[in-house]
């Protein structure tokens, strides 16, 4: 039972959209008619708000990071960990949006970081390293995710290998468009629409 209600808790947090509401309330129209047509940070920097896709970014991540530290505080980590992937799950296929949602990169980031700070951190950086090199938050993205679980196995932490797996496939799942687009080096660099 603890475990059904740790992933129904982080299921209802993470299908907050806070990228759609967050520029339907700033006046800057739909998100999903914008750029990618993705509700995350990446896609609302392209409306040219900067405020909002911070604010974006940062709720996104806390949407994941509260959940996982509420369920690991009464229930343990492993429910921790199912809690984890039901934000994801809400974030990427939210009721709401006819189960049509985001690409789970800043909720898995706040995931990752509730569940293990210090691979949270690690994956972080290699995202910012990532980003600064290519300009692509996709390629960012892609990298630091597919990073964790491997990072995970090194240090020894099987459970935390599996969770970091899942988190990863769902965001690569969510990415084959950018993917298709990265291949063709079509990809737009940070900021720009096309
Ligand atoms: O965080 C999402 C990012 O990896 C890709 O976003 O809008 O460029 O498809 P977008």
């Amino acid at each position: 039972m603890p475990l059904v209600l740790a992933a129904l808790l982080g299921y209802l947090s993470g299908s907050v959209p806070y990228g759609l509401l967050l520029t339907r309330a700033a006046g800057l129209g739909d998100i999903r008619k914008v750029g990618s047509g993705n509700i995350g940070a990446t896609n609302v920097l392209r409306t040219g708000n900067r405020k909002v896709a911070a604010a974006t970014l940062l709720l996104d991540v806390l949407k994941g990071v509260v959940p996982v530290l509420a369920v690991a505080a009464f229930w343990g980590r492993e429910a921790g960990f199912v809690a984890g992937i039901g934000a994801m799950a809400g974030h990427v296929f939210p009721v709401w949006l006819g189960f049509k949602g985001g690409k789970g990169v800043a909720t898995g980031a706040g995931v990752l970081l509730a569940a293990a700070w210090w691979l949270g951190l690690i994956c972080a950086l290699i995202w910012l390293a990532m980003a600064k090199l290519t300009r692509i938050s996709s390629a960012a993205a892609l990298t630091a995710c597919c990073a964790a679980p491997v990072i995970a196995l090194l240090a020894g932490d099987l459970a935390l290998a599996g969770f970091a797996l899942v988190l990863a496939l769902l965001i690569i799942l969510r990415h084959r468009d950018n993917i298709r687009r990265l291949i063709a080096g079509t990809e737009p660099r940070i900021g720009r629409k096309t």
